[in-house]
């Protein structure tokens, strides 16, 4: 699919500005298009070039000088040079053209054997057509890039990105080569660092490149940019939102919200910055829940522009110790998941990989997911809204951040505003996470419990937590006293009795609770490894029934604890993780899944299903 445009006024504009973009600063990514998949886009999936670059050759010069920021701006793999003549007089060191490509998208750790341990730069290029239509602009929209990215059109810079997996985006109309025929090229750069977030230490396969969808979407010159359509805080009858609208022509401009099936229509005015506020009676809603998820067709429309999406609705809230949902108490019986599909180890690449995953929570007798520990694929949350699973979303501050460094904190406020961003219209989502197991201190506290405040002024409909630090006495008593419970809804907490501490799993009924909150309680985490099929007694370490054993006496243990309203136990599938290396058990993988790598069953699988189809009958009467 190629848009069409009057190449006159392209080249006029693009000339005007070519010139001066040189002298402008990096570009800042504007802000998310929200919904973005759901416009007109042409699709950049498929296969790019890619050059490997440890040695940063492509992006400094010997003097270790960024080419980028030199007086021409030349010099690196983004000009994408090519010899003038067939003699190839110059001296051009790389050639994107006669490389050779990576599926996106696609991490590269899983697409080739030399890269799977690779942390460094890898320069992707991919050429396409676009013939702009005269009106529209485009904007070039990567779903994820792992971990720093420059993005580069037609050898100029667009900007630099951090952060794994959030969206990026830029808007190209201006830089769009007349001719029609375009590149863009990116550099991607996997390598860890103690300030960045993550930082250095996790325990999950620090995957690389553009492993999300990348495409361009096409909008009028003035288009809806941003839009929430959800229930008013806590009000079963009564929508409450926003649309903001971006463009010359984005003040005073009648925005009509309609939902023919709730019988809802209203129209509402822009303000001078194009954005408007509403609130609308909705009295004959059916609202969204994992037994009913109900999903609305939803338009907003203005003169020039119109967005089409699928919204459920539903209240979310705390009364002392039970979860709210519609008014009702629920117990969210969940399962922890990465991004990764078990039976192709890599970043889940598209709606296949996610269905299957949520399939599996469904099979589980699930009704609620933990997408840890880092926000996930945009189109998962709409599965969750498809299929009723509630959802736990997560930025990736997990254990120890550079707590006193302004530019961590900034980059996690950064992607947790993208994280609410991308989840805000979608019913599924009733936690956002700040973070996972992060030490105790008072740099912790003040960076947690920001990011805290920064979440509730985001979004005031949706509960927040965060797995929790507990401690353990003599006693045997295990005491949840985190000081950053103060600021959350929830009280989540890791626990891994039976496997990291507290003995065979015959022995961790001995322990008994000492909860400082009264709130509700998930346990965020529990579990321990098994490898499918090796087969012993309950007392032996990786075998099948040790972690069988070990879920028995877990849910036995956390019975007694009397706020326990949830539990997404680790994890759904083994995942690759660099710091599982023991040769005959886990071979580069975390095995605390229920489901195998090759997609097995293990026994623990079916302890929980039954125990989650006891609370189904006792919560949800069925
Ligand atoms: C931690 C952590 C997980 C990790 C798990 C484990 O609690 O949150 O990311 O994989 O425990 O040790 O397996």
């Amino acid at each position: 699919m190629t848009f069409r445009t009057s190449l006159k006024t392209l080249a006029a504009a693009s000339l005007l500005l070519a010139s001066a973009f040189n002298a402008q600063p990096l570009r800042a990514q504007s802000a998310l298009l929200q919904n973005a998949p759901g416009r007109r886009v042409l699709s950049l999936n498929g296969r790019w070039n890619y050059i490997i670059d440890p040695y940063e050759n492509g992006f400094y010069d010997y003097r270790r000088e960024a080419f980028d920021q030199s007086k021409s701006g030349k010099g690196g793999y983004y000009d994408n040079a090519k010899p003038s003549t067939k003699q190839e007089t110059e001296l051009i060191e790389y050639d994107f053209d006669h490389a050779d490509a990576l599926q996106v998208p696609g991490d590269w750790n899983s697409q080739r054997p030399e890269l799977l341990y690779y942390e460094g730069t890898i320069w992707y290029k991919k050429s396409f057509t676009l013939k702009p239509a005269a009106g529209k602009r485009y904007h070039l929209y990567f779903g994820a890039i792992n971990y720093e990215a420059h993005v580069y059109l037609n050898g100029k810079k667009l900007g630099m990105h951090k952060g794994g997996f959030t969206p990026i985006q830029y808007d190209i109309t201006d830089r769009l080569d007349p001719s029609g025929e375009n590149f863009v090229v990116v550099k991607a750069d996997n390598t860890r660092r103690p300030e960045e977030v993550p930082t250095i230490n996790t325990d999950w396969w620090n995957y690389g490149g553009l492993t999300r969808d990348v495409f361009v979407a096409e909008t009028p010159q003035t288009f809806i940019s941003d839009y929430k359509v959800q229930l008013a805080k806590g009000n079963m009858g009564q929508l409450a939102g926003f649309v903001q609208l971006t463009g010359e022509g984005r003040a005073g401009q009648t925005v009509t919200l309609s939902i023919p099936e709730a019988k809802i229509t209203q129209q509402v005015k822009t303000d001078g910055e194009g954005r408007a506020s509403f609130t609308v009676p909705a009295k004959k809603l059916t609202l969204w829940s994992p037994q009913t998820p109900k999903l609305y067709a939803v338009t907003l429309s203005t003169g020039t522009d119109q967005v089409q999406d699928r919204i459920g609705f539903r209240t979310i809230e705390t009364r002392g110790a039970d979860i709210l949902l519609n008014g009702k108490s629920i117990f969210m019986r969940g399962i922890s998941m990465h991004d990764e599909n078990p039976l192709i180890p890599g970043r889940a690449r598209g709606e296949g990989d996610l269905r299957m995953l949520l399939t599996w929570a469904k099979e589980l007798g699930c009704n609620y997911v933990r997408l840890a520990h880092y926000p996930h694929n945009e189109t998962m949350l709409k599965l969750a809204d498809e299929m009723g699973l509630l959802v736990w979303g997560e930025v990736p501050v997990y254990w120890t951040i550079a707590w006193q460094n302004p530019a961590t904190y900034q980059n996690a406020e950064n992607q947790l505003t993208d994280l609410i961003s991308l989840g805000k219209n979608r019913a599924s989502v009733v936690v956002w996470s700040i973070g996972n197991e992060t030490p105790l201190s008072e740099p912790r506290l003040k960076f947690m419990s920001s990011l805290a405040q920064k979440a509730r002024s985001l979004d005031d409909t949706r509960l927040i937590s965060a797995a929790l630090e507990l401690h353990r006495t003599p006693d045997n008593v295990i005491h949840v006293d985190d000081p950053l419970g103060e600021f959350l809804d929830l009280t989540s907490i890791n626990e891994y009795a039976g496997w990291y501490w507290g003995g065979k799993p015959s022995e961790i009924t001995k322990y008994t609770f000492d909860i400082k909150y009264n709130k509700p309680v998930t346990i965020s985490e529990f579990g321990g490894d098994a490898l499918a099929g090796y087969h012993a007694d309950a007392e032996t370490r990786w075998s099948e029934e040790y972690q069988e054993a070990l879920y028995q006496q877990q849910l036995k243990m956390l019975g007694t604890i009397k706020n326990l309203r949830g539990m997404t136990p680790w994890i759904l599938a083994d995942f690759r993780a660099t710091r599982r290396q023991h040769p005959v058990y886990q071979q580069g993988f975390n095995r605390k899944g229920l489901i195998s790598s090759t997609g097995t069953k293990k026994k623990a699988f079916y302890v929980l299903q039954e125990y989650y189809r006891q609370l189904a009958k006792q919560y949800d009467g069925k």
